[in-house]
């Protein structure tokens, strides 16, 4: 295993730890920003620095069509490629083509897609998946899974599970570097807790150095998310991290957290700055809107952000659709923002959080532990 993971404090199931990954020491509660093509648009790896980022999400598919994993390799990993010394996490690639490409067939060979470049059939196996990974030499890398919406029904849920099973161990029997790189399997199943509860027993079998909670926030009700994170995080091991994929919104990492998660990914602060939202702690403020014209407050008063100390509301209305430093002021304040919230004494911050949202922790621990 390529990890440390201490824990550090509790506050019932939530936990705040230090996971000391090959390139970085981190704290959790933590959440990653997503680099599509190894880069968080508009901001320098310098001010990923600045802004406390620790660890950042790359996709296998995206950087495997361009430049590709072979270029990345050749020119010493991904870290060197983009100049980002601190930690990286690429996930397995499927999911990206399952979401972005319609044409993407799941086969139990692998993931079948027409290439974006050319329109040629490609396949994605287990295999492939992790040799790309190994080749672009992130920190974290994630095993292919079979994913499928919350939102279907039926015996296509049991298969995806059991198919992301039999993988997971394809893909340990394929990785090449577990003293560099840290493989963790992804819980799927569903809404369905009998399946997530297989699924989960199965993964941890392995004995793998963390674990993700796969197919959550694609249009299921909140009440059904937070019960499967619920479930799988009571029968995951206490002493590996636990990854949220694909989340999310800061309550949701609140909740998530609260109910002993550990980290999480989403484009979310970044899109929504592309379209001149700026997250604060009363909710979001949109910068598009008239009233912030004249309008000579920073985003947010009480943010100690380069952003906010130096620009007004009324500058970043005036830029925000004209211009790209517009977004990139915006998704810096956003990604601060993102940093900070689960900083500190984090039993206290889920608490103070969860109070804001009107949420009681140990009532919330209670329901959804059950
Ligand atoms: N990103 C968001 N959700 C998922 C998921 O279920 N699997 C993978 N591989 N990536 C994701
Ligand atoms: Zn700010």
């Amino acid at each position: 295993m390529a990890l440390r993971f201490e824990i550090l404090g509790r506050f019932n199931r939530a936990r705040a730890a230090r996971l000391t990954l090959p390139h970085f020491v981190c704290q959790t509660p933590l959440f990653m920003p997503v680099g599509t093509q190894g880069t968080i648009k508009g901001l320098t790896t310098n001010q990923l620095e600045e802004i406390g980022c620790q660890i950042i999400l790359g996709n296998t598919y995206h950087l495997a069509l361009r430049p590709t994993s072979e270029l990345i390799d050749e020119l010493g990993g991904l870290h060197k490629f983009m100049n980002w010394p601190r930690a990286l996490l690429t996930d397995s690639g499927g999911f990206q083509m399952v979401s972005l490409l319609h044409l993407a067939d799941i086969t139990e060979k692998g993931v079948t897609f027409q290439s974006p470049v050319d329109g040629k059939p490609m396949l994605l196996t287990p295999e492939e998946s992790i040799q790309i990974q190994n080749r672009i030499g992130a920190d974290i890398i994630m095993a292919l899974d079979d994913v499928v919406k919350t939102t279907i029904t039926g015996p296509r849920i049991e298969e995806a599970m059991y198919r992301t099973l039999r993988w997971i161990d394809r893909c340990i029997a394929a990785h090449k570097r577990p003293n560099e790189q840290n493989l963790f399997g992804i819980v799927q199943g569903g809404l369905d807790p009998v399946l997530r509860d297989v699924c989960v027993r199965h993964l941890v079998e392995r004995n793998l150095p963390g674990y993700a909670i796969g197919g959550l926030a694609g249009g299921e009700d909140k009440d059904s998310f937070w019960r499967v994170v619920a479930l799988c995080t009571a029968l995951l091991p206490e002493d590996k991290p636990r990854y949220v994929m694909g989340v999310g919104y800061p309550l949701d990492i609140v909740v998530c957290s609260a109910l002993g998660a550990d980290m999480y990914d989403c484009v979310y602060p970044t899109r929504t700055a592309r379209f001149g939202t700026a997250l604060v702690p009363e909710g979001v403020l949109k910068l598009k809107h008239k009233a912030m014209a004249e309008d000579t407050r920073p985003i947010d008063p009480t943010c100690a952000c380069m952003v906010c100390k130096n620009y007004t509301r009324a500058y970043i209305h005036c830029l925000v659709t004209k211009d790209a430093m517009g977004s990139q002021l915006l998704s810096y304040h956003n990604l601060y923002y993102m940093m900070q919230f689960p900083k500190g004494d984090v039993p206290e911050w889920v608490c103070n959080a969860m109070e804001v949202a009107g949420i009681k922790i140990s009532s919330c621990c209670a329901s959804f532990s059950s």
